[in-house]
């Protein structure tokens, strides 16, 4: 992973917005159509209820919107959208769409890197934020409802729908992006895949196992280029797959589970839209405060994997 060169221009959030679909799904309702239980679903997982519906399109709007009024920015002033979905409402122009309904007049890109797909635009709009552009808002929406298998109880119980948005603004002197990783693993595409038009399959021990270590791999090798170790890290912001996956992460890190942004238990999986929705969550609680360190990690099918650290409010130390 690439150091950040000195002198390029840095970032900082300074607006986020989140959306989730109004129909909630308990684990009971689940229970009352296939063969399960919400004790089995809460003590696999973490996962107590999920939401369910609305397009890519339409969530991305409510969330961006939401984004763009906390950071007092008129529409005109974005200078490029990022979307990151997996589940795009058509062949392409989702995020141009979105772009067209937020009132935007600056180019709109989509990014596919399955649940690793908001770390990567995240990282993509930082550096686009070092080549010029002013502003950029990044997008994670996700609905993934429309691409799983409900009959299946391997994965109905996991996946959801969702979406996250931060404004990212250019500033003079250091941003906020200390340090980022991104990784992949296409030899591991066969355990967790959805053919274009079909549903998601998994094999979800295997996920798990390769998770943890993805995860884990990511995160060190972003603290190490930041300079940082675990114990400096203020909050840690990780994929909302599964509380299990989170712990044992955290327990390889060296973070207390305590120090984790955790929303899976309301949203569950909610793919491109888990971290800015975990990270909206502890941000609104005010978890957060100027000149923390925060990690943010995540990974998906592909596998993807990948990992930013943020000293809040950027700045020097
Ligand atoms: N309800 C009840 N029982 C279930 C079940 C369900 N929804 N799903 C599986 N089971 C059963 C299995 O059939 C198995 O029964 P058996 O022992 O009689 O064979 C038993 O529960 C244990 O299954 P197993 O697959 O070993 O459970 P697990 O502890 O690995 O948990 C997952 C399954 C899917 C929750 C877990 O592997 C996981 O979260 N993997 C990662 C998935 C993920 O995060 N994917 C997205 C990545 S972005």
């Amino acid at each position: 992973m690439p150091a950040i060169r000195p002198g390029a221009t840095g970032a900082v959030i300074s607006g986020w917005g989140t959306a989730l679909p109004e129909k909630v799904i308990s684990n009971d309702e689940l229970a009352a159509t296939m063969d399960t239980s919400d004790e089995w679903i809460r003590t696999r997982t973490g996962i107590h209820e999920r939401r369910v519906g609305g397009s890519t399109a339409g969530l991305s709007v409510e969330s961006g919107r939401q984004a763009l009024e906390m950071a007092g920015l008129t529409p005109d002033r974005i200078d490029v959208l990022v979307l990151a979905t997996t589940t795009p409402d058509k062949q392409w122009g989702t995020a141009s769409l979105v772009q067209h309904e937020l009132g935007l007049s600056c180019g709109a890109i989509e990014v596919n890197a399955a649940c690793s797909g908001f770390m990567y635009g995240l990282v993509q709009a930082h550096g686009m934020i070092a080549m010029g552009a002013d502003r950029a808002l990044v997008i994670g929406t996700d609905t993934l409802s429309r691409i799983t298998d409900w009959d299946d109880r391997g994965t109905a119980p996991l996946f959801a729908d969702g979406s996250g948005a931060v404004v990212l603004e250019a500033v003079d002197g250091p941003g906020q992006l200390l340090a980022w990783d991104l990784d992949a693993d296409g030899s591991l595409l066969p355990i967790l895949w959805a053919d274009v038009g079909g549903t998601i399959k998994m094999e979800g021990k295997e996920v798990f196992r390769r998770a943890v270590r993805l995860m884990v791999d990511s995160a060190e090798k972003a603290m190490t280029q930041a300079g940082i170790t675990a114990d400096d890290v203020s909050l840690v912001v990780p994929h909302q797959a599964n509380i299990r996956i989170i712990q044992a992460a955290c327990d390889r890190l060296g973070i207390p589970i305590e120090r984790a942004a955790t929303v899976l238990h309301r949203t569950g999986n909610t793919s491109s839209a888990s971290i800015p929705l975990a990270l909206a969550d502890a941000l609104d609680a005010g978890r957060v405060q100027h000149g923390d360190l925060v990690l943010l990690v995540g990974f998906g099918g592909g596998m993807t994997a990948g990992s930013c650290v943020l000293r809040w409010g950027g700045g020097v130390e």
